[in-house]
């Protein structure tokens, strides 16, 4: 197989830097080019420029850990060079998500709010088992991230309370409940409350529980290693290299659509 050549787009951030260690680890890809805010640094022999046309163009893929902003420039690049995107940056508005959704009708693009195997294969259950839950059981999902995250809630959180509306056949906006952002409070009837802390150095804590007064339905995962949502983007980029275009995300790499 021939070797797909790859961008990192925030090649200088905390995922940035873990994507270009475990790309040298992967025999079916190849580091091309890297791009970030601040140009002028070499990593493993590339310079880091920014988002533009050139540190685009011979590459097979674009896997982005940005910012939402920078993602839309990225799309905006690779609509005109006819490339494929993995988009890892989470924190779009409706307006961003659905000019994405525009880009894709032009280009393959690989979304997702977390590229883990574990936190997909928990929100496939979580919209089943909300099918079952009945309307009166109290809904909440936890999120914890790291002081220095600035989306909340995070992308899996709204992944796993799309996943709750699916099963409950509701619209996400109308049963988006509170957010209490490190602090307690009381649970909204009949909504999806979200409970977030961002402190410390945790990669990534969700859990979505169903209760009521006299039982407890708890769903977790935790995330060890920023090297997780790594690998989970480069299998993408591999898989999406075949599209030519669409917007997928990891239900449709693991075959639960
Ligand atoms: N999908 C997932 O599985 C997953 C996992 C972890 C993080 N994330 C998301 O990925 C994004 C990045 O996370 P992080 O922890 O690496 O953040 P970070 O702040 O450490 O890194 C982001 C990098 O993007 C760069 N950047 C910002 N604007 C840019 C622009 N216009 N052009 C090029 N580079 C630009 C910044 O300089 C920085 O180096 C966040 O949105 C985060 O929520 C997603």
């Amino acid at each position: 197989m021939k070797k797909i050549n790859i961008t990192i787009a925030g090649a200088l951030g905390r995922m940035g830097k873990i994507l270009v260690k475990r790309i040298s680890k992967n025999k079916n890809l190849k580091l091309f080019s890297l791009t970030d805010l601040k140009p002028g640094k070499t990593i493993n022999g590339i310079k880091i420029q920014k988002n533009n046309l050139e540190a685009f163009k011979k590459s097979d893929v674009i896997i982005d850990f940005s910012r939402p902003k920078s993602s839309l420039e990225i799309l905006n690049y690779a609509k005109k060079l006819k490339k494929r995107v993995v988009i890892g940056t989470t924190g779009f508005t409706k307006q961003q998500n659905n000019l994405i959704k525009k880009y894709s009708k032009k280009i393959a693009i690989f979304k997702s709010g977390n590229m883990s195997l574990g936190i997909n294969l928990l929100e496939y259950i979580v919209s089943i088992l909300s099918k079952k839950i009945p309307n009166n059981y109290h809904i909440g999902i936890n999120d914890n991230h790291h002081s220095k995250k600035i989306d909340y809630p995070s992308g899996t959180a709204l992944m796993l309370a799309n996943a709750v509306s699916k099963g409950k056949d509701k619209n996400l906006e109308s049963i988006k409940g509170k957010v209490f952002l490190n602090k307690k409070g009381n649970l909204q009837k009949n909504k999806i409350n979200f409970f977030i802390t961002r402190k410390g150095n945790t990669v990534g804590k969700h859990s979505v529980f169903f209760n009521n007064k006299i039982e407890n339905i708890e769903l977790k995962h935790t995330a060890f290693s920023r090297e997780l949502f790594a690998d989970g983007a480069l299998n993408s980029a591999i898989w999406i290299s075949k599209k030519n275009k669409g917007l997928f995300n990891m239900q449709d790499m693991i075959g639960l659509k």
